[in-house]
């Protein structure tokens, strides 16, 4: 039976490019999922967007000196680039700039606030009386409270990294004109989380099967005694609060952010066509399970104040799992933006192939501790293991058939114990690897089946159908006929990692068409607001998660290489790069 699955992904600020850190984070572990249930014949939607609001965005306006607009719009264009680039199959990615979002979240705020959950309190915050605003968190600057660094950011310190609470700022100053800020008193909205104290509690305690570093901060965050949240700020970049009198405030873009996924689902339902169809996906007795890949500094918005919100809705679906991913370091220092320590994703396309990143992110993929990023591993990783065990492999055995058997997979003869051997263990990965992947482990699932294509390359290596090929053809035949129904099965279970090289494999072997499906750049509602969006539509085949069944005769088509070796001078050039555009840490 199928099943059906929202696979929800952190919404990336459009405040400036994407680097390897969102990929290894979010993107390619949500993909890797996304494809393998879709191969599995499950119905998955696969929703996020570019996150349009919040000082974050309006922080880099002014300092460009542009609009939010300009800004946003920017880097949606770039978004929608580097996932297609990188083949992450968003069946919608949308943003939070659309009327659509602000609904939806308008009408969660109004019936919060109707149930009760939501109610107004009276704070202290610094106010700018120069620039005449409340001054967000992070337009303040002043010294760490903690550590004593004397130009932390108002909401967290970046030389000890803690949390901070803007009024502990000692000797605080305005970001922008460097004035003293004053305490004035001001009227926000809160989420009563302490109302859902117990009832998150209840609900994480039947979370045993999340990843231990999810669960146990999430169960020590509610432990400790949830207090209410702003979910209101006094700034004039944001959606306006469904409450009249509030006209100079906005919602807090962490309460409007994780309502994407629901606006998300409603827009692409609207976009089908089918508007009611949103409803399969969230409601609480829907059979769907949702899960959410996310950054470890995501968490608490994921397990604690989105569940409270849907619990407060009362009638939508909460998380089924949110496998977070931890962080990726780059050559041993922490990815900084703010720095420009990073890779960023456009600049690597320009280079290099997709799936040599998607590779090494997935053997190297941040799941249960910090990974270091090094270019020199990612060298290693794809010239002795993509090129020399994966692609070889596969282009030896495509080419001695494309010359030797009439460019056809040939026939084999009787199957000989070695033969049913290595035809036995690509079939018995299939399995296991589908257990991993159900329960988000890409890093031992990759591992598996690359050990398949190890044993396939002994199998080969001993066989050495061309050593036979005039002595004994049918030898020959039937060794060539095995590997090549070793290498069909890798395309499938390589498929959710390397979708760029499993369908290369996948024509020269003769087959006709996409493996599943089908990505493009969709313009829509132009009457109201031209917006693009990054959409995906895959044929439902029934369950290709199935072992090679490669018939004799089939066409090939002319092989070509199906990675490409990289020159080792490219380790010291890309650090070299690095080091150049960034500043290194002390
Ligand atoms: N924009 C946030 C960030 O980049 C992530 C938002 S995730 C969401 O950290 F779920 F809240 F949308
Ligand atoms: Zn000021």
């Amino acid at each position: 039976m199928n099943e059906r699955i929202l696979v929800c992904v952190a919404w990336p600020y459009a405040n400036g490019d994407l680097h390897l850190g969102h990929l290894a984070g979010a993107y390619l572990p949500a993909d890797i999922f996304a494809r393998y249930q879709r191969l599995r014949g499950n119905e998955v939607l696969m929703v996020s967007g570019s996150d349009t609001h919040g000082t974050p965005i309006t922080l880099t306006a002014e300092q460009e000196g542009v609009s939010p607009t300009e800004i946003i719009e920017r880097y949606h264009a770039h978004f929608l680039e580097s996932l297609t680039g990188f083949g992450i199959t968003f069946d919608l990615f949308t943003h939070t700039d659309t009327e659509n979002h602000w609904e939806v979240t308008q009408d969660i705020f109004r019936r919060l606030l109707q149930n009760g959950y939501i109610y107004r309190e009276s704070t202290q915050a610094l106010y700018c009386s120069h620039c005449s605003r409340f001054l967000p968190d992070r337009y303040v600057e002043g010294t760490c409270p903690f550590c004593g660094y004397d130009r932390s950011r108002g909401d967290q310190c970046d030389k000890c990294g803690k949390p901070i609470n803007a009024l502990e700022l000692i000797e605080p100053s305005c970001r922008f004109c460097e004035h003293t800020p004053e305490v004035r008193e001001t009227e926000h909205f809160f989420l009563d989380l302490a109302h859902f104290n117990q009832s998150l509690l209840d609900w994480l305690n039947t979370k045993d099967y999340w990843r231990p570093n999810v669960l146990n901060f999430s169960l020590n965050f509610v432990s400790d005694g949830l207090r209410g949240r702003a979910i209101s700020r006094d700034i004039d970049w944001g959606i306006p609060l469904p409450v009249a009198g509030y006209e100079d405030k906005r919602i807090y873009v962490w309460f409007d952010a994780v309502i994407g996924y629901l606006a998300a689902t409603k827009e692409w339902a609207n976009i089908t066509g089918q508007p009611k169809a949103w409803h399969a996906w969230w409601d609480t007795d829907a059979s769907c399970r949702a899960y959410y890949f996310i950054g470890k500094d995501n968490i608490f918005f994921h397990t604690i104040s989105w569940p409270a919100t849907l619990m407060g809705h009362g009638e939508l679906m909460l998380p089924y799992d949110v496998p977070a991913n931890e962080f990726l370091t780059l050559e041993g220092q922490k990815l900084s933006t703010s720095r420009n320590w990073a890779v960023w994703l456009p600049d690597y396309l320009e280079r290099y192939d997709p799936d040599a990143l998607r590779y090494m992110l997935s053997i190297h993929m941040p799941e249960t501790s910090d990974i270091d990023f090094t270019w020199s591993e990612f060298l290693r990783r794809n010239n002795d293991e993509l090129v020399a065990t994966y692609g070889n492999l596969a282009h030896r055995v495509l080419t001695f058939a494309y010359r030797k058997f009439d460019q056809r997979v040939p026939e084999p003869g009787p199957l000989a114990q070695t033969d049913q051997e290595i035809l036995a263990i690509a079939e018995a990965t299939f399995d296991p690897v589908a257990d991993l992947l159900n329960g988000c482990k890409f890093k031992a699932a990759i591992s598996r089946v690359m050990a398949l294509a190890h044993e396939a390359n002994r199998y080969l290596d001993n066989a050495a159908p061309w050593l036979h090929i005039r002595e004994n053809p049918e030898k020959a035949a039937t060794a060539t006929y095995v590997a090549l129904r070793v290498i069909d099965s890798l395309k499938i279970l390589l498929y959710p990692f390397l979708p760029f090289s499993s369908q290369k494999l996948h024509t020269t072997m003769g087959y006709e068409g996409n493996l599943l499906g089908d990505q493009y750049v969709e313009s829509f509602d132009e009457a109201t607001r031209s917006h693009t969006a990054l959409r995906y539509r895959s044929y439902l085949t029934g369950d290709m998660w199935t072992p090679s069944n490669l018939q004799p005769g089939q066409r090939l088509n002319e092989p070509k290489a199906l990675f490409k070796k990289l020159d080792a001078e490219i380790v010291e050039e890309e650090v070299a790069r690095m080091r150049s555009q960034g500043v290194t840490q002390a």
